[in-house]
């Protein structure tokens, strides 16, 4: 059990669980079209055990059941994505009537159960014709991304309680184009620095059709990391600066402030779309809120021989998940605090919060010691409305394929059996406490 309670959050705080498309639907039938995760999974070496969503917790089918376990936890809302292949399968252009339905069911069921839908329109599966185009990589991808987001607002927009356009822009643009860790894979700088700005530019010119077409309570999720230095040697601090402003302040920065790091924009003017600075407008359209995914922490140290960014992620001595994420609540704290006084007074939710490990206890252990960091950066000013846990269910964690299990309900693949964990029941037990 938590040792937090549900009032200790303020009232209509919003208490949720988090999934995405790719990670549980399945389902790759009905005239869904093929994504960037379908073919990154089918290549050799890219996913471990050549795991791919393909199945994943058939949620396209189990829908019902998965809903009726958010209800029954006592969560007020539901974080999910729309796969844009299944709705627009070549990514511009035709409709797929079968998608609209899926989505109409899933929506309107958690209207029927009280839960309030929080969509978000890219979770990282890119219809792969847009792929063929350069991807995130031509700038043409903000306008696919402005009419596939007007589709979505049309079709559902008076039903969804919040929309988010893009998720962990840092995981799109860096981790996909740059480290080459998730789909389409890319170790090229240039590719990196162009999906940086076009990822955010997408977003802008999603955020201005979203509100044309009347849609209502419009951000962004970001991933953030509190950034620290692996000793107090000046070069491990200018790395730790160089690592932030790559993983945090480039994307708060030219949200919220319409503008770039300076120490990155110049490492990266060779590589950046020229006059990429006209499109500043675009990004950083005001928001409505803004979404935080919180894990660990960055610890940087100096690395000289990494050629571009001298800096490398050092591992740190605190206790860790079982993908070696050291866990640290106060970073939470620390960073709600820092972007509500540094960026922006728009309500914040942490969209995401969990712990890959198959011992629950920990995850439990986890999960009180981040909602009290909330509760904390509260007292401390922040104006967070919201907390989703990450995950529902367990399912397919990208390049760690199906071996990194992020839920409150197991699932056991060969059966698609889901069963609450000892977590689940913790978030019942507070959330049904005070009610
Ligand atoms: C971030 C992503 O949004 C989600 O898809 C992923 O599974 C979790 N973090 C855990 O890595």
């Amino acid at each position: 059990m938590f040792s937090v309670d549900r009032k200790d959050f303020g009232p209509n705080f919003v208490f949720g669980a988090a999934t995405a498309a790719y990670q549980i639907e399945g389902g790759q039938i009905d005239g869904r079209g093929t994504s960037i995760w379908d073919t990154f999974s089918a290549t050799p070496g890219n996913v471990k055990n050549a795991d791919s969503g393909l199945n994943a917790c058939d949620h396209y089918h189990r829908w019902p059941e998965d809903l009726d376990l958010i209800r029954d936890a006592g969560f007020d809302g539901y974080r999910f994505s729309f796969a844009w292949p299944r709705l627009i399968p070549a990514g511009t252009g035709a409709v797929n009537q079968a998608g609209i339905d899926f989505y109409d069911r899933l929506i309107d069921g958690m209207l029927e159960r009280g839960i309030k839908p929080f969509a978000t329109l890219y979770h990282w599966d890119l219809p792969s014709p847009l792929q063929d185009k350069g991807g995130w990589m031509n700038r043409d991808i903000a306008s696919a991304f402005g009419d596939y987001a007007s589709l979505v607002a049309q079709k559902f927009g008076d039903r969804l309680s919040a929309i988010a356009t893009i998720n962990e822009p840092w995981c799109v643009a860096f981790l996909s184009h740059f480290l080459g860790i998730h789909a389409p894979g890319y170790r090229d700088v240039r590719a990196a620095a162009r999906a940086m700005h076009y990822v955010l530019l997408a977003h802008g010119t999603g955020i201005d059709a979203l509100r044309a077409e009347g849609a209502k309570n419009l951000g962004i999720v970001l991933n953030l990391e509190k950034s620290e230095p692996a000793s107090d040697k000046p070069e491990d601090l200018a790395a730790t600066n160089l690592g932030d402003a790559i993983f945090n302040r480039w994307y708060l920065g030219g949200l919220f402030k319409g503008q770039y790091p300076e120490e990155l924009t110049s490492i990266l003017e060779p590589y950046l779309p020229e006059g990429f600075e006209r499109d500043m407008p675009i990004v950083s359209r005001p928001l409505d809120w803004l979404g935080i995914n919180y894990y660990t922490r960055g610890l940087y140290r100096a690395s000289p021989s990494t050629p571009i960014f001298p800096i490398a992620k050092a591992e740190g001595a605190l206790e860790a998940n079982d993908l070696g994420w050291e866990i640290y609540p106060q970073g939470l704290t620390d960073l709600l605090v820092r972007v509500s006084t540094e960026y922006t007074k728009v309500p914040i939710y942490v969209t995401e919060n969990g712990m890959s490990e198959d011992n629950d206890e920990r995850r439990i252990a986890y999960y009180d010691a981040h909602l009290k960091a909330v509760v904390d950066a509260q007292k401390r000013g922040a104006d967070v409305r919201g907390y989703f846990a990450w995950s529902l269910l367990d399912n397919y964690e990208w390049a760690e394929g199906y071996s990194s299990r992020f839920g409150i309900v197991h699932v056991d693949y060969a059966t698609q059996k889901r069963t609450p964990k000892g977590s689940y029941r913790s978030f019942q037990g507070m959330l049904h406490n005070t009610r």
